[in-house]
């Protein structure tokens, strides 16, 4: 049993209806992460791009993959150090009664040793969100409707621009036959298409997400 931080706030339980669960959780980020704005939009938009890769792998679970990218890194604000980064996640979302598969691919995305779809799929999509990032912000606009496939495709070339994006977890996509163009491009369209949830707590419209 590892010691634990303890955690100043409560999971949203799991329900049996996912719709429930993804507002529940959508809330939940929203407030964990009120202080930090950059993880708030990295997490909504890991959900996005698990969202859009479900569709192509595992098309009946595209709420739960959504909700394993949204939930992935909720520990950092009780565990800053990120000691516990991942293990500490899944174990309160065990607690909360979160499906098993969602727990372990949280636990394991710092690793990528789960062979498993989902574990898999988010191993990659968690980098990919942070290099589409850097390379819209650093475009006059800021904005990422102006930034193209093909220079995210020469910045994913550029090792030492957004550094922190590990290129080679990103390109373990392939594994789940998926190229690295075309997982590219689905990043940049999730991103793009889902915008307008990174920033204000407004009730998304599910219905037109999945
Ligand atoms: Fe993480
Ligand atoms: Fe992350």
């Amino acid at each position: 049993m590892q010691n634990f931080p303890n955690i100043p706030t409560t999971l949203p339980k799991w329900t049996d209806d996912i719709e429930k669960n993804l507002i529940n959780c959508y809330k939940f980020v929203f407030e964990n992460f009120k202080d930090n704005s950059k993880l708030l939009v990295h997490s909504i938009a890991t959900g996005c791009v698990m969202k859009d890769l479900a569709a192509r792998l595992s098309p009946e679970n595209k709420k739960n993959w959504f909700i394993a990218g949204l939930m992935h890194d909720i520990d950092i604000p009780w565990d800053p150090t990120e000691k516990y980064h991942g293990t500490l996640a899944a174990s309160e979302l065990e607690k909360a009664g979160f499906p098993s598969i969602i727990c372990q691919a949280i636990a394991d995305h710092p690793y990528g040793k789960n062979n498993d779809i989902l574990p898999r799929a988010l191993y990659s999509a968690d980098p990919v969100t942070g290099l589409v990032v850097a390379a819209f912000l650093i475009l006059p606009s800021k904005s990422i409707q102006d930034l193209k496939l093909s220079s995210l495709k020469k910045r994913f070339k550029e090792k030492r621009f957004a550094a922190g994006a590990n290129r080679e977890q990103i390109k373990r996509i392939e594994e789940l036959g998926i190229n690295l163009e075309e997982f590219l491009e689905l990043s940049l369209e999730a991103m793009k298409n889902t915008e307008n949830m990174w920033w204000r707590l407004k009730e998304p419209h599910w219905s037109e997400l999945f």
